[in-house]
């Protein structure tokens, strides 16, 4: 097993795991050192691209980005959304998952469903392709409104089964999007693999948040999202800046010319 992939699995209960996503080299940069995983999430389908669901999303579109990603990215392990309709079966999975890691060099995939993609896990595994899960809310198959999940016996019951069957098939941690919180805290201490929380309480082993968000860069508004920055504000008043001192010709001075 990869070093890095240890090192966040022995993280669980002791210190929290970070992760962001990134969808492209700068940004990564600044986050591989901060966070223990970067994550280029097919998130970047609505966050980049402004599409209604992230199933508009192409495997070449994700390939593309995680090679700007893995530019800035030096120490944290690199994970690469698989998007939809490239692992419906086992071989589709691992085709798939052999090409974006021989062209990008990322370190693991991640891959929505629990116990329907059990088959899959396991032959990625065995196959040496590190897995990351992600149950709950998985945007891939949600159709309308995202609607959080645990709430009844029965997806409780199914979150738990989903989780247990990913470890069970060798995936190296969880994502547990929009999840409950008492069912995100049985998760966590039912099984021995990370939980990584998106909307899933300061119970998970550790969390993630999609670093436009964080930032300020989008207007989310999203229960979960807590806005750290309004990077739109800096951006703003550097570019209005840039156009006064152009407009006046204050910019460029000799210092900024040959
Ligand atoms: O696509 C994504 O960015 C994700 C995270 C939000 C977990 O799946």
């Amino acid at each position: 097993m990869n070093n890095k992939i240890k090192k966040i699995i022995k993280k669980k209960s002791k210190s929290k795991i970070i992760c962001l996503t990134a969808y492209s080299k700068n940004i990564a940069e600044i986050i591989d050192n901060h966070a223990d995983i970067v994550l280029v999430g097919d998130s970047l389908g609505s966050v980049l691209y402004n599409y209604d669901t992230t199933r508009k999303v192409t495997l070449k579109m994700m390939v593309e980005h995680t090679k700007s990603v893995r530019m800035g990215v030096k120490k944290s392990l690199l994970v690469i959304d698989l998007p939809y309709n490239t692992y419906r079966n086992k071989s589709e999975a691992l085709k798939n998952s052999k090409k974006v890691i021989k062209e990008t060099k990322c370190d693991a995939v991640k891959i929505e469903g629990g116990v329907k993609v059990k088959e899959i896990v396991r032959h990625l595994v065995k196959n040496k392709i590190p897995v990351l899960g992600h149950i709950g809310v998985t945007p891939q198959t949600v159709k309308g409104k995202f609607k959080s999940k645990g709430k009844t016996e029965l997806e409780k019951k199914q979150l738990i089964k989903d989780a247990v069957s990913l470890e069970q098939n060798g995936a190296f941690g969880i994502v547990l999007e929009c999840v409950y919180t008492d069912i995100a805290k049985k998760i966590t201490n039912q099984i021995k693999i990370p939980t990584i929380g998106i909307g899933a309480s300061v119970n998970c082993d550790g969390q993630v948040l999609v670093t436009d968000d964080v930032v300020g860069l989008t207007n989310a508004k999203i229960k979960f999202v807590k806005k750290y920055t309004n990077i739109r504000k800096v951006i703003n008043s550097a570019v209005s800046k840039f156009k006064q001192e152009v407009k006046s010709k204050k910019y460029p001075t000799k210092k900024y010319s040959y």
